[in-house]
């Protein structure tokens, strides 16, 4: 059976960018694939974390991934810290990688401009994130389209080790749906909705107040042509909302934009409000289930023994092969 795997950082709200551009296509898949989730906490320190809300943040992390559908049945379940052959295939891929392959990523550079004080962390890691996904012989990495990057340097890293080393890590693909690769801010549809911007009305977390949604989405930034068109460079807040809109139904923007052919943006809003509404109402009553319960220690427990056996094979392969005796 082929696998998938996905990680989020437990880094404050999840939105509605995560959910589509991960989580969702994570739920579709699951039926499918041999399916690993985890959370990504080593990745959330790159920038600075407070230890109460680093912890929060991760349970919290975890019972939304069971209230948005992750069937724990289906899917191995885990902590990226507690797997330390993580962060060991990552320092003997850091010694396979090029400082200029870092330094050029789209996300490196965004970040790094914020804080002139940032980490080595956050520079190197795409590499924590290659060993993330190596160590399990992956088949497709569901993710958005800001991730795609540090897939091409996965499986860069990947393809080098094997030729230097020896057939020893399976080359993982992206698995990027076309409508959610990315979803933008609502109030500046040209960046991407993410949880560190500034201004929260662009932003849907998937735990935010349900009115508040609504308001968010209705004062959503478009234009002043009033054609529902999927155009996003010349009209790219209602090409977001298209997105979203069909995303979240699973219509084509073909069919989207039929359907709303002789409306006005008004009525449009109010119905991709009334999806994302019913979609986030759903997963905030199975959240209130699955918050501060026990079954996610036991969830982890189940993950952590399974992946520990399967990341040790690999890394043990790997440090042979590097020449380490024991
Ligand atoms: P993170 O936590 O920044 O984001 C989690 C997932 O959400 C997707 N995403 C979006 N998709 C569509 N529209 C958006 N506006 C949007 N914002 C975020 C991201 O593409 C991502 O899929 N490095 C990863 C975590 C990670 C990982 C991995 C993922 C660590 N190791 C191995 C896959 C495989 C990250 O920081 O995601």
């Amino acid at each position: 059976m082929k696998k998938i795997l996905t990680g989020l950082q437990p880094t404050g709200n999840i939105t509605l960018g995560n959910y589509i551009g991960a989580i969702k296509q994570m739920k579709e898949l699951q039926n499918m694939y041999d399916s690993y989730i985890f959370v990504a906490d080593l990745h959330a320190i790159t920038v600075p974390q407070e230890r109460e809300n680093l912890r929060k943040n991760t349970y919290n992390l975890l019972a939304l991934y069971l209230a948005c559908g992750i069937d724990p049945n289906k899917n191995t379940i885990f902590l990226q810290s507690e797997n330390i052959y993580h962060t060991n295939l990552s320092w003997i891929l850091e010694c396979n990688t090029y400082y200029g392959e870092l330094s050029r990523m789209t996300q490196f550079k965004d970040k790094s401009k914020k804080n002139v004080n940032f980490t080595t962390g956050l520079l190197t890691y795409p590499i924590l994130m290659a060993s993330d996904i190596l160590l399990y012989d992956i088949d497709y990495v569901p993710v958005g389209q800001d991730q795609k990057q540090h897939l091409e340097l996965t499986r860069d890293l990947a393809e080098r080790f094997n030729k230097k080393y020896g057939d020893t890590f399976k080359i993982p693909e992206p698995y990027i749906s076309k409508t959610g690769t990315k979803i933008m801010d609502l109030v500046n549809p040209t960046i991407k909705m993410s949880k560190s911007n500034e201004n929260k009305k662009g932003i849907i977390c998937l735990l935010d107040d349900i009115d508040l949604v609504r308001k968010k989405i209705m004062s959503a930034t478009t234009d002043s042509d009033m054609i529902i068109k999927y155009d996003p460079e010349n009209k790219p807040g209602i090409s977001n909302l298209i997105n979203i809109y069909s995303s979240l139904t699973d219509k084509t923007i073909d069919e989207v934009e039929k359907e709303f052919i002789n409306k006005n943006y008004g009525e449009f809003k109010k119905a991709v409000s009334d999806v994302v509404v019913k979609l986030l109402s759903q997963i905030q009553n199975e959240y209130q289930k699955y918050v501060n319960s026990e079954l996610i220690d036991n969830i982890l427990q189940k993950g952590i023994e399974k992946t520990l056996i399967e990341a040790k094979k690999k890394y043990e392969d790997v440090k042979n092969k590097v020449g380490f005796i024991r």
